[in-house]
Formats: C-alpha cells, sequence, structure tokens
C-alpha cells in the first residue's frame, strides 16, 4: 500500500500532487504558510497527468500516482506551465514513463526545449484546440503570461473540470485539500496575497482572461488550480472569479497603507501621526515597519488599499535601502489607481522627501502632499503629519464615491 495517498476530486480525475509545508520563498515572495505542487491524473482510455511537481518531490509524487494507476500505464502528459514547480520533475518523469505524447502550448513547447536542453518531442497545442481521451475530451486554452508566456489552461469538459495551473492559485500548505475545508480568512488573505506578489502585472490580461471564459460559456464545476486548494462549490468558484476581477480593476478603495523605516524613531513618529490623521476621518489604515514586514506583505497591503503612503530618512542624501527594496519590488508589480504621500525626518539635507515622490510618481501614484521633519518632529509638524493624513483620507472618500 502506498504511504502517499490520491485524492479523488471527481469520477475520473484524481489529486496526485504533493504537500511543500517548508516552503518560505518563492522568488522572492515570502510564502508564510508553504505551498502545494497540485498535479492530477485523469483516468480515461488515454489515461493522462496534468502537470508534474517541483523536482525533489519525486519519491512522493511517484507513490501517489501509483496509488491509483501504474506510472508506466501513463500516454499522456499535459504541460500547463513550463516553470520549474510544475515541470521540474518533467525530463525525469518523461524518460521513465515513455508516454506516447506530451502537449504543450507553442510557447510551452520553445520554454521547455530552452530550460531543459530537450530534445523531446512535444506536440503544441493551439488556443481552442481540442483532444479526446477516449470518452472525454480536454480543450486548451492559451493564457500568456498568467504565469508566464507559456501559460495554457486545460479543461475537461465531461465533468467540467478547468485546470487553471497557476491562475486562481495560491501559495498554502493544508493537510485538506478543498477551499471549502479551509478557514475563509486564511483563504481569502492568501489568495490575496498570491495575485498581488503573481499575478497583479498582468491584470489586463486577467480582465480579458474572465471575459474570455464567459465568452466560450466556460463555467467549471471545479477549478483545479496548481497551488494550493481545489475550488469544487458554486459559491467559492465565483468567489474567486469575482474576486479576480475585482483585484484586476484595481478600483479606488477607501483603506490606506503607511510603509516606513527609521533611524532615531523620528520617521515613525511621523507615520504613528498621520495614520492618527487618517483614522479620524473613518477610514481604515495599515502602519507597516519595513523592519517587521516582508515586501510581499506590503505588496498585499497595497492591492487592497487606495493610498500608498511611504516614508524614509534621509542616509547619505537618499533613502534607507529597506525602503528601496520595498518600492523597486512595488514598482515592478505595477499596481494602478493608487494616490499616495510622502513623508521622512532628516538631519541637514532631507533628499529622501525629493527621491520618495520620484519614486512614487514612476509608479503612476498621484503624490498629493509630503512632510519632512529637520531631527525630530515637534507638535507643528506632527499636527501636519496629521493634517495630511485627513488629506489622504478625504481625497479616498470622494474618489470612492464615484
Ligand atoms: Fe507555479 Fe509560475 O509557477
Amino acid at each position: 500500500m502506498s504511504e502517499f495517498k490520491a485524492v479523488k476530486i471527481s469520477d475520473r480525475v484524481y489529486w496526485v500532487g504533493v504537500v511543500d509545508w517548508a516552503l518560505r520563498n518563492f522568488h522572492g515572495y515570502t510564502t508564510h504558510r508553504g505551498s502545494t505542487y497540485n498535479a492530477y491524473i485523469i483516468l480515461d482510455e488515454k489515461i493522462t497527468l496534468v502537470d508534474t511537481v517541483k523536482a525533489p518531490f519525486k519519491e512522493q509524487f511517484i507513490a501517489r500516482i501509483s496509488d491509483v494507476v501504474d506510472p508506466k500505464k501513463i500516454s499522456y502528459i499535459i504541460s500547463n506551465h513550463a516553470e520549474m514547480d510544475h515541470s521540474g520533475l518533467l525530463p525525469y518523469f518523461v524518460e521513465y514513463v515513455k508516454p506516447e505524447k506530451i502537449f504543450a502550448s507553442p510557447m510551452g513547447v520553445k520554454a521547455l526545449k530552452e530550460q531543459f536542453h530537450w530534445d523531446e518531442n512535444v506536440v503544441a497545442v493551439k488556443d481552442g484546440e481540442r483532444i479526446s481521451l477516449g470518452n472525454t475530451h480536454i480543450t486548451f486554452y492559451e493564457t500568456r503570461m498568467l504565469h508566464w508566456p507559456d501559460s495554457m489552461f486545460s479543461y475537461l469538459e465531461e465533468e467540467k473540470i478547468l485546470f487553471s495551473q497557476d491562475a486562481f492559485g495560491m501559495h498554502l500548505a493544508t493537510g485538506t485539500l478543498f477551499a471549502d475545508e479551509v478557514d475563509k480568512c486564511v483563504l481569502e488573505y492568501e489568495a490575496a496575497t498570491y495575485y498581488a506578489n503573481i499575478l497583479l502585472p498582468y491584470s489586463n490580461l486577467v480582465l480579458n482572461l474572465i471575459k474570455k471564459l464567459k465568452n466560450l460559456g466556460i463555467s467549471p464545476s471545479i477549478i483545479a488550480t496548481d497551488h494550493g486548494p481545489i475550488y469544487r462549490k458554486p459559491e467559492d468558484i465565483e468567489w474567486i472569479l469575482s474576486s479576480y476581477e475585482s483585484w484586476a480593476e484595481q478600483k479606488p478603495q477607501k483603506r490606506a497603507v503607511i510603509i516606513y523605516d527609521t533611524m532615531w524613531g523620528s520617521t515613525a513618529k511621523m507615520a504613528h501621526a498621520i495614520a492618527d490623521g487618517i483614522a479620524r476621518e473613518g477610514v481604515e489604515v495599515n502602519v507597516l515597519h519595513i523592519e517587521g514586514a516582508h515586501r510581499s506583505d506590503v505588496a498585499t497591503e497595497v492591492l487592497l488599499s487606495g493610498a500608498l503612503i511611504v516614508g524614509s530618512p534621509t542616509i547619505n542624501n537618499n533613502i534607507f535601502p529597506s525602503v528601496a527594496d520595498v518600492l523597486t519590488y512595488l514598482k515592478g508589480l505595477r499596481p494602478k489607481n493608487l494616490i499616495g504621500a510622502v513623508f521622512g525626518s532628516y538631519g541637514w539635507s532631507g533628499e529622501s522627501i525629493k527621491h520618495l515622490r520620484e519614486w512614487l510618481e514612476s509608479m503612476g501614484v498621484e503624490v498629493i502632499g509630503e512632510v519632512g521633519s529637520k531631527y525630530v518632529p515637534d507638535t507643528e509638524i506632527l499636527n501636519r503629519c496629521r493634517d495630511l493624513g485627513k488629506e489622504v483620507a478625504l481625497k479616498l472618500k470622494e474618489l470612492c464615491k464615484t
């Protein structure tokens, strides 16, 4: 008997992925709750594997497949996404199983060949192409840049299962496999964190994709992602699709995030006074001292906020390196529709304010105010910080009305 059990998700489909409880870093994104690399077996005349897993999990993966079928009976392998967390085991597995065919998008074929310096004959499937597995059929849909240029969805028509690779996923290791078995607050936070850190730069493509699924009349009964829990209840499917739509639209929100670092506590005092000014207007605010908040947690807060307020002391005529790290990361994620403000203390030259303003403006943030403080902020400066917070809050309220 196999030590690792496959999990049945429909009449013909089993989950055969792995749980990576220890993962804490996914290309710069801190994964506090680990992750899963999901893969699926479809039992039909052509036994089909959808995706593989990260290479170090070979034994667990093969044991889990063996729980339902002899891996050597696999006829087809579908590679929905060439990134290593899903394709890492592919070259080994192909050698081991010797499948009849491997399918990938045209960009996927190229990526697999280039990534693995591989001569394997991978069949390129076009957007909308349909194949028969015997009694069931799979249609492929290209989803470029969600998450890589090669990405595609596979839709198992008869069982209405959408294999969505990275899209709609989250980095969340759990002992249960289905979204309806996971605490909703955890689910909501991890789905937002994943969107902010993986998909935010491609929000326009996300909106197009959701439109495309609607136009094609695809209404899945199950969304089987490559990371985190599987959605099988209509309300969970509706929730994740509508969340993606709203995160992609990035409409103004009545919520602000203040991020800062501090040298001797003066910039921290300013951050707290700005937060006070925002809160007094009844607008939700979160204050993150960068020392205790990873850049990927900041990204989640930015996704959920309408205002980004950044503070840094001046050091060597510039901003703190810790603040530059977060801003570099956020800029790459291309958040939209934000207002902002900047602040910071200094001893003599005070260039951090100018640099912070330039940073935010280069990200397309509408900067509505700034406060600088020479050395420790006195009552007057702290009142100006409160006023700046008030101004941000009033602007957010106005934007949220329209
Ligand atoms: Fe889960 Fe883009 O890899």
